[in-house]
């Protein structure tokens, strides 16, 4: 088996700290279990050149990590990444700022994880490349005469044609995906986005149902929905439900349900929309109040990008307009909290909720609605409320889907969760809980790689393949 080399911006060097977004959760297992380097962003910003590579080795993984300068995280990763490329592939065309000196800023950084990657390569390495930010990687590697298997995994949501080509420069940046040997999306319908793009847009010759004809190579195109790992996950909230942290945190309830949210602070995750679906069921369902807590954790997030601190400022406010409108001395309706959670006190929290609200106006996937069911007491499981903009449900079916523009329909959700019977409530737990199993994250990594290692890495172009 060929060493594997993961490259992403975020790297997850373990260190103890409770951040982990959906993409360090997902990539951890897969190289804890098969060994290999972790390539990407240190975290650091410096301001003058940039210091040479660092390793730290732990077990069986090597953690490589670049600092970026100051213009390059502006640019790249505030700038063309996060200001352009996120809004876009989140459907929010309203939110983009596009600037060519970001895109130019995106492409440099690109170059410049490029040459810092080749000294780590060799010939033989599975490449594995995650997310928006890396992706003209391949390109530049094939430049540089790299000849490896390279697959390529989007964490978040793909948008159809219509939408992604009002992003300027298009042409210059998805058809150059083609470099990649397999490009995997979240969900089918991302897929199909993608092909569509390649077909209609960038006029490539489709080979098969999921392969295309990029210049002398093929590219093959799948869903590969990640998962979490839900018994190991169950058996920590079990554990987690009697430490002390989730105790105090049941006996402040007073006896009172606990809805849950757990979000980064992100705009595409639709916070300001769920407070207003949340007052929206306090004002139609009176009995509810003194009778339910609200906690919602939000760990900030790119906060030197202006639509952050909107974001921010808009929570903030929903929060305090509901609780000073229906709150009393002796209860808060809701507790909203910035402060980051480990993993283990966040499975004692969803196991001890009755309802579990994850409404994103869109998202590639979100682990914390697939996590929240993993971690249910299958006896007396809580119900998770999910928007059906998430790639969640798709899998997780026999939840409340609701459209978390439609606050009343969201209040009514709320509301049919808080009441729902226990049969109901296992039926639907059941189901949930079968179809995590079906697609459990030690599968997810597998089937990657095994259909990016079977893949031949030059075809020849059949006749009148059109480029
Ligand atoms: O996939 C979404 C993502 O960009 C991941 O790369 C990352 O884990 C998470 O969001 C957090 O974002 P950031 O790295 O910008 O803090």
């Amino acid at each position: 088996m060929s060493r594997l080399v993961i490259v992403s911006n975020r790297v997850g060097i373990p260190d103890g700290s409770a951040r982990a977004g959906g993409l360090e959760v997902a990539i951890r297992p897969a190289l804890k279990k098969r060994g290999g380097v972790w390539f990407g962003w240190s975290g650091k910003v410096t301001d003058g050149d940039p210091e040479a590579a660092a390793t730290v080795v732990k077990d069986n993984v090597s953690y490589v990590t670049v600092d970026l300068q100051k213009d390059d995280y502006e640019e790249f990763y505030n700038g063309f990444a996060n200001r352009v490329l996120w809004p876009i592939l989140h459907y929010r065309l309203d939110l983009a700022e596009f600037t060519r000196r970001d895109l130019g800023g995106y492409f440099r950084v690109n170059e410049f994880f490029a040459s810092n990657l080749e000294a780590v390569l060799r010939p033989d390495d599975t490449i594995w490349v995650h997310d928006y930010h890396l992706m003209p990687l391949a390109k530049a590697l094939r430049e540089r005469g790299h000849k490896n298997k390279i697959g390529f995994f989007i964490h978040i949501p793909f948008p159809p044609p219509e939408i992604l080509t009002a992003l300027p420069n298009h042409e210059r940046l998805i058809p150059a995906l083609g470099n990649y040997d397999l490009v995997g999306f979240q969900t089918v319908t991302d897929a199909n986005n993608f092909s569509r793009y390649l077909e209609d847009e960038a006029g490539l010759k489709r080979l098969g149902t999921d392969s295309f004809a990029f210049e002398d190579r093929v590219v093959q195109v799948g869903a590969f929905p990640v998962g979490v790992e839900t018994e190991p996950f169950a058996k920590l909230a079990r554990r987690a439900v009697d430490t002390p942290f989730v105790r105090d945190v049941f006996t402040s309830l007073s006896g009172r349900a606990m809805i849950i949210g757990v979000d980064r602070l992100d705009y595409s995750k639709g916070i300001p929309d769920r407070m207003n679906a949340f007052e929206r069921f306090l004002i139609n369902y009176p009995d509810w109040h003194g009778n339910v807590t609200y906690l919602q954790i939000t760990p900030r997030s790119r906060s030197d990008i202006q639509e952050y601190a909107d974001i921010a400022r808009q929570v903030g406010e929903a929060v305090g307009r509901i609780n000073g409108t229906f709150g009393e001395a002796s209860w808060t309706p809701v507790r909203y909290i910035n402060k980051a959670h480990s993993r283990t006190a966040l499975a004692g929290l969803y196991r001890a909720s009755r309802v579990g609200l994850v409404t994103p106006l869109r998202d590639g996937m979100n682990l914390v609605a697939k996590e929240y069911v993993a971690a249910q007491d299958p006896d007396d499981p809580g119900v998770l409320v999910l928007s059906r903009f998430a790639g969640a449900a798709r899998e997780c079916t026999a939840a409340l889907l609701v459209n978390p523009y439609d606050h009343e329909g969201v209040a009514i959700a709320i509301h049919r969760a808080m009441s729902m019977s226990l049969e109901e409530r296992r039926q639907r737990h059941a189901v949930n809980y079968r179809a995590l199993m079906r697609n459990d994250l030690s599968q997810w990594a597998e089937r990657f790689l095994d259909q990016l290692e079977r893949q031949p890495v030059e075809m020849p172009l059949r006749a009148g393949a059109r480029r």
